[in-house]
């Protein structure tokens, strides 16, 4: 199902996903698309009335989730006038399906009509100041994966990639949440102590596996973006503690509901 054609065909394929969704939420338009990362399941309540739920894979070319705590769930939900499409984990590059599958919700949810989308993401912080539990703005990537999801000669422009808008709305939402330049390394191990010692270098402060790419494909398709890392460990080397993914994401439940709040304020103003 999932297509391996780089490029062109990935729109068709983000319109066949579109049109299955349309056809079986019996909603021709969704207007937010919000995808959340490890650790923010459990805000997911709190953003609306759940109208429709599948599974990913229930739709065209969706890969399959292959990682645990990252399930692959799509729903439609409604939030005042807003109809919210929440993707319920994503597909890594590191599972070895290609940027195209990588990319394919975001697409799809651009073909629905979506103009705005909220990127969530468990992180690792190089920011000795923000401790797990943190929620941190994304003011911009670096992409550190060596690969990109557009096609060919496309010259897309990332200037203000992490809308100025959306982060001053979360900003007079909650004063006190810092920003951050988050790298996306493609995993799936975690970092060694010298490649954040790199990353911090080169001017990162939030390190994960998703999001960057993500990110670029949106910008792509026109939409507005908002990227939002949940902090859910000090990164590699920085406490002398192992990296354990049951913590990360223990860490990341811990928070979400409060994140599920933010969330749903941010919405009343997009
Ligand atoms: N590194 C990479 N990805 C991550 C981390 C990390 O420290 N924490 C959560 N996702």
């Amino acid at each position: 199902m999932i297509t391996s054609d780089h490029g062109h065909n990935a729109k068709q394929s983000a319109q066949i996903a579109a049109t299955a969704i349309s056809e079986q939420t019996g909603i021709a338009q969704h207007d937010v698309a919000l995808v959340l990362g490890s650790g923010w399941a459990a805000a997911c309540d709190q953003i609306g009335e759940t109208a429709w739920e599948a599974d990913t894979t229930a739709l065209p070319f969706f890969a399959p989730s292959t990682v645990p705590g990252h399930g692959g769930l799509v729903r439609s939900v409604r939030r005042g006038e807003q109809n919210v499409l929440l993707f319920m984990g994503r597909t890594h590059l590191y599972e070895g399906h290609g940027v195209d599958a990588v990319a394919h919700p975001v697409r799809t949810a651009a073909a629905t009509g979506c103009q705005t989308i909220i990127f969530t993401n468990g992180a690792g912080s190089l920011n000795p100041d923000w401790s797990p539990g943190t929620p941190v703005l994304i003011s911009d990537h670096i992409n550190f994966t060596a690969t990109s999801p557009l096609p060919g000669a496309s010259f897309v422009d990332l200037t203000d990639l992490y809308s100025t808008r959306l982060r001053r709305a979360c900003k007079d939402i909650n004063p006190a949440l810092p920003e951050g330049v988050y790298i996306q390394f493609r995993g799936p191990q975690y970092e060694t102590p010298a490649e954040i010692r790199m990353a911090r270098s080169i001017g990162a402060d939030l390190v994960g596996m998703s999001t960057a790419i993500e990110a670029i494909a949106a910008r792509e398709a026109g939409m507005e973006i908002l990227g939002i890392s949940l902090v859910t460990n000090f990164a590699a080397g920085m406490t002398g503690d192992a990296l354990n993914h049951d913590e990360v994401l223990a860490n990341g439940a811990a928070s979400a509901q409060q994140l599920g709040r933010l969330l749903a304020k941010v919405l009343d103003r997009i």
